[in-house]
């Protein structure tokens, strides 16, 4: 069976493919399938986000997809930049928008944050299937590390030992975080039905 992965991102498709592959699923990315689609995330939540890209490749393609939102929410900060988080503040670097955090917590010692993951995965009968992941952790007082991306360098994570995610080798990420929750959901849900057919 075919399944797109309704992205453009590089890293999230390898591990898309990594996911899929072993499950007998034949992989492509949105590239693989010239589907020339940027869906504009008009949505309210993740959910909602993630729910409308995957949508719109089913409705091209009626093939399997998968798809994810995600983002950081920082509790002082009215959860912000949640579903902006890869455009808040409309700055355009991630060094930016992570110097915007910590200016909007200056002074604060409520520092509570989570990272959210939200995957969609339309099945060949064209049903949404969500699964979330959810990283729980705090905002560092500054940057530290150089590993991952985005918000990586300010995010402290509970299980990390108070370093930040960009400070934990590579592997520490692969099996804690928000992504990896979500993805281990995904797995669960795939594992139990191909077994049911
Ligand atoms: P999207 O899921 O591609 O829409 O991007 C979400 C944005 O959230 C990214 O551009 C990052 O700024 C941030 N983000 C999501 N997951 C992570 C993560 O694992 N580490 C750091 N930042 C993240």
């Amino acid at each position: 069976m075919q399944v797109i992965i309704a992205s453009n991102n590089q890293g999230k498709i390898r591990e898309y493919k990594d996911i899929f592959a072993p499950l007998g699923f034949e992989v492509f990315s949105q590239g693989e399938k010239s589907i020339e689609l940027d869906v504009e995330e008009t949505g309210r939540t993740f959910e909602e986000n993630a729910v409308l890209k995957a949508q719109a490749i089913y409705d091209l393609t009626h093939s399997c997809v998968i798809s994810d939102d995600s983002g950081l929410e920082v509790e002082a900060l009215n959860g912000e930049p949640g579903i902006y988080s890869a455009r808040y503040k409309g700055l355009q670097t991630e060094h930016e928008r992570r110097k915007a955090i910590l200016d909007g917590l200056k002074g604060a010692s409520y520092r509570k944050a989570r990272f959210i993951c939200l995957i969609c995965f339309i099945d060949e009968a064209g049903q949404q299937h969500l699964f979330k992941g959810v990283w729980p952790g705090t905002i560092a007082y500054e940057e530290e590390g150089s590993n991952g991306f985005g918000y990586d360098p300010i995010f402290i994570s509970e299980d990390s030992q108070g370093r930040t995610t960009a400070s934990m080798p590579i592997s520490f990420k692969e099996e804690h975080s928000h992504r990896a929750k979500a993805v281990k959901k995904l797995m669960e849900y795939l594992e139990n039905k191909a077994e049911s057919l």
